[in-house]
């Protein structure tokens, strides 16, 4: 794993996208796992700016996202499949149909879970996996606990992500489970990178100066052959 500090959010973002086109051009049908949140944002911004200007093109991609809220439709305002369509997929052209995100709303959680990683597999794993860290070092909806989970599974968000997220919902109340990714498929891509603004530079100093523990989900990285942290600070972390 490599630690690259950038010094404001906008470089950061251009660091992250880089590394992202470099990728589609080695390999046009990359499968691209994706990441929702505010860190991100600016990823997606400049790979839209990269695609109108002709230098990219997502016409052969596969996306997988992380992580869907429990219980909200596809079209309600804050689903993360809305709000992949509203900050990327609308702007490039990749395929709807090669998108994919968990069904936060399965009958079957379960059943919906087991589901998704099998697609993970049928599609040959994830080329590049694109991460934000939670301020709790949750990775996807990986939140810290006494074990690693493997596989794609149902979690009880902490209290921790319900606050940091509640900004995003009118009432101030996130759904209180979510479907994640396990470790299983963020640790079997052939490639990582982790974006953290400044305002995550104290999560991402202890997630990456100590030793690997699920009580930290991002520390995981630390064991990652190709995994690169791009943070932003005023230090070195190491
Ligand atoms: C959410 C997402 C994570 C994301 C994290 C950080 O909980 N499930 O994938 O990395 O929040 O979000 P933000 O970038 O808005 O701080």
């Amino acid at each position: 794993m490599v630690l690259v500090r950038q010094n404001t959010f906008d470089e950061m973002s251009r660091c992250a996208a880089d590394l992202i086109a470099a990728q589609l051009k080695r390999k046009p049908k990359s499968v691209l796992g994706l990441a929702t949140g505010s860190s991100p944002l600016g990823v997606y911004r400049r790979l839209i700016e990269l695609y109108k200007a002709g230098e990219i093109d997502f016409s052969e991609a596969f996306t997988v996202n992380l992580d869907e809220y429990c219980g909200l439709p596809a079209t309600h305002p804050e689903s993360y499949a809305r709000f992949m369509r509203e900050n990327f997929f609308d702007h490039i052209n990749v395929k709807p149909e090669n998108t994919f995100i968990p069904n936060g709303n399965a009958a079957d959680p379960d059943a919906e879970c087991a589901r998704y990683d099998r697609l993970i597999g049928w599609l040959g794993g994830i080329d590049l996996q694109l991460l934000g860290i939670g301020f709790n070092g949750h990775i996807g909806f990986n939140e810290p606990s006494e074990h690693f989970i493997d596989e794609t599974h149902r979690v009880k968000l902490t209290r921790s992500t319900l606050l940091a997220n509640g900004r995003f919902f009118p009432d101030g109340n996130p759904p209180a489970y979510a479907i994640t990714v396990g470790m299983k498929a963020i640790t079997r891509a052939k490639s990582v990178v982790l974006i953290a603004g400044e305002e995550k530079f104290a999560i991402v100093k202890r997630a990456f100066s100590g030793g690997v523990t699920p009580e930290i989900p991002a520390s995981i990285l630390l064991d990652h052959p190709n995994a690169t942290v791009i943070y932003t600070g005023e230090e070195d972390i190491r």
